[in-house]
């Protein structure tokens, strides 16, 4: 069975107070649910306070984003080893706020993977279709589209080290849900993907949904028999909601061992 992964995405909210405050919550719910993996990725800046919040505790810390590049000359960015040095776990790859207002492409973001797992984090790569895409009906192609230019770079070895996030744009931040079947249907042809590479892929590598999840939707999601997690963004910032969450997937979790 996948271990289910709750992980809270902070974008660019919080002074360093609150980032204390949200990661502490958050580490009570990785101790309250040990059947869930919960993690927070908040700023760069935030990140060695939230590490040290996390220190012994099983909550995982990381970040938002990375750079494709090892070291150099690249004014603003940070690098895999330099996360990896500081202690983080996990990193977002390829966000759709990153593919729309900085221009990654499948590429970039495919390149970003394979230095992640190089250096031993937990790459989680965000695939996700437009508004107008998924009216055209072209859903499935393009979350596709973005995970097989992943696989094409990385093979079924790097697979095995990464996880996965469904995030439908037009559902991010707009409070409008994918429904559970919905995301479902999105979530069984990526499984359907991964086994195409490997068989041994499919019962492997965790799908999240991500996309307005709050409190209140993410049981009826996390009862999908493909999702395994969630990414949430603006409920992560109300501790309340983001413990419903992790609850939700104990629950989940529970029943899917029963
Ligand atoms: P949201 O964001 O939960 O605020 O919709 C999700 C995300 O962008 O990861």
């Amino acid at each position: 069975m996948r271990r289910p992964l709750v992980l809270g995405n902070w974008k660019m909210h919080g002074t360093l107070a609150q980032a204390r405050q949200w990661a502490g919550a958050a580490r009570a719910m990785a101790e309250s649910q040990p059947q869930v993996e919960v993690g927070v990725v908040p700023a760069h800046v935030h990140l060695p306070a939230c590490l040290e919040l996390a220190a012994g505790s099983a909550l995982r810390v990381g970040a938002q984003d990375l750079s494709a590049h090892g070291a150099g000359a690249y004014t603003g960015e940070v690098s895999a080893p330099m996360l990896a040095d500081l202690g983080a776990q996990v990193v977002l790859v390829g966000h759709s706020e990153r593919r729309q207002y900085h221009g990654e492409d499948d590429e970039l973001v495919a390149r970003k993977v394979a230095i992640a797992l190089a250096h031993g984090l937990l790459p989680v790569l965000c695939v996700g279709e437009s508004l107008e895409e998924r009216e055209a009906g072209l859903s499935g192609e393009m979350v596709l589209r973005q995970f097989e230019a992943v696989a094409a770079h990385i093979g079924s070895e790097g697979l095995r080290g990464i996880a996965l996030a469904y995030e439908p744009v037009w559902a991010i931040g707009t409070g409008r849900t994918a429904s559970p079947e919905q995301a479902q249907e999105v979530h069984a042809l990526l499984r359907s993907a991964l086994g195409r590479h490997d068989a041994m892929l499919r019962g492997l590598v965790r799908i999240l949904y991500g996309g307005s999840v709050k409190g209140s939707n993410a049981s009826q999601l996390l009862a999908q028999a493909d999702i395994d997690g969630a990414l949430v963004g603006g409920a992560s910032l109300v501790p309340e909601e983001f413990a419903a969450i992790c609850r939700a997937a104990g629950e989940a979790a529970a029943q899917a061992g029963a």
